[in-house]
């Protein structure tokens, strides 16, 4: 069992498919008076320091769902906005709480947290990598695609951003294709491939050609073209990103059934036409819905067996 959720190599070739299941059990037992009270007499901190509105409210939603106490911590109200080091923070932290999730710019800052941690740290989202997206997305694919995972061939269109490597280390796990459009200089990190291959499972390639990697796709995913952190940069991608738009046009060359996900928030008319995220092939409410179910079956995984109230 890993002790962290730092990204999703953390869960194993094995782990990600039991995590999968048990999120659809989650789903099930959503309302029901025997739901999971995994968390009962737990508390579990939420440090944000970044905006977020699926994120936070799923997880403290979830929490609350099974039995545990959300504390919720902007980053500038905690004395780390003072300088206090994280480490400092995370041996204090884990004297009070049963799990701490954070969101934040560079993926060494949850590394440096975990290191210290005596709780299970879950990354909500850094620079590098947002591995409880990716569970919600692999479980919506589960559910409208009964096929399953592997094997299936998915198109990335953009960024190669902390979404796109996610999808790079699944491809691994799950063992399915997938192909990356990427405009030059948006390239994923090359030691991300690399972590996916050294697993020699799946398939991925990359390219700046959007419809090699549209066509014929089973799932045609994309993200914002400025991630959080990247603000002043806006004007800049939107030259560089012009015609990396997922349209109507290049929907209709996948799959008859293909799905469209997107981890929102989204920007129609950049990434994505209206017609396509709106349309009848997204998934991406029941994307955003499965967040909730997905992070239950983590935190009952990393926290409610640590063995103390
Ligand atoms: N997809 C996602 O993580 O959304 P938020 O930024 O709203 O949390
Ligand atoms: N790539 C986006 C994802 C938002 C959920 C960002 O990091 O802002």
């Amino acid at each position: 069992m890993p002790r962290h959720l730092l990204s999703l190599l953390d869960l194993g070739v094995e782990g990600l498919p039991e995590l999968l299941d048990r999120a659809d059990q989650m789903k099930r037992f959503r309302g029901r008076v025997d739901h999971p009270r995994a968390l009962a007499g737990k508390s579990i901190g939420l440090i944000m320091e970044k905006a977020s509105t699926r994120t936070r409210i799923s997880f403290e939603v979830g929490i609350y769902e099974l039995g545990g106490q959300p504390v919720a911590l902007a980053g500038r109200d905690l004395q780390l906005g003072r300088d206090e080091p994280l480490a400092d923070t995370a041996r204090v932290l884990s004297r009070y709480l049963h799990g701490v999730v954070m969101r934040t710019h560079a993926h060494e800052r949850v590394e440096t947290l975990a290191a210290a941690s005596q709780v299970p740290v879950i990354n909500a989202l850094t620079d590098k990598f947002h591995p409880c997206q990716l569970l919600a997305d692999l479980m919506t694919i589960r559910e409208h695609h009964p096929k399953g995972l592997a094997g299936m061939r998915v198109a990335w269109v953009g960024d190669g951003n902390n979404m796109a490597h996610c999808w790079i280390i699944a491809s691994a796990l799950a063992d399915f294709e997938l192909h990356l459009a990427c405009p030059k200089g948006y390239e994923p990190l090359p030691e991300v491939l690399a972590m996916a291959d050294k697993l020699g499972r799946g398939q991925r390639t990359l390219t700046t050609d959007v419809d090699a990697v549209t066509r014929g796709a089973d799932v045609v995913t994309t993200d914002v073209w400025a991630s959080m952190g990247q603000e002043e940069e806006r004007e800049v991608r939107k030259r560089a990103f012009a015609g990396y738009c997922v349209t109507q046009a290049r929907m209709s060359h996948a799959k008859s059934d293909a799905l469209f996900l997107h981890c929102l928030p989204a920007h129609r008319g950049e990434e994505v036409e209206a017609a396509v995220i709106d349309g009848p092939r997204s998934v991406v409410w029941d994307e955003a819905e499965n967040r909730l179910h997905a992070q239950k079956a983590l935190l009952e995984l990393l926290c409610s067996s640590n063995g103390r109230l």
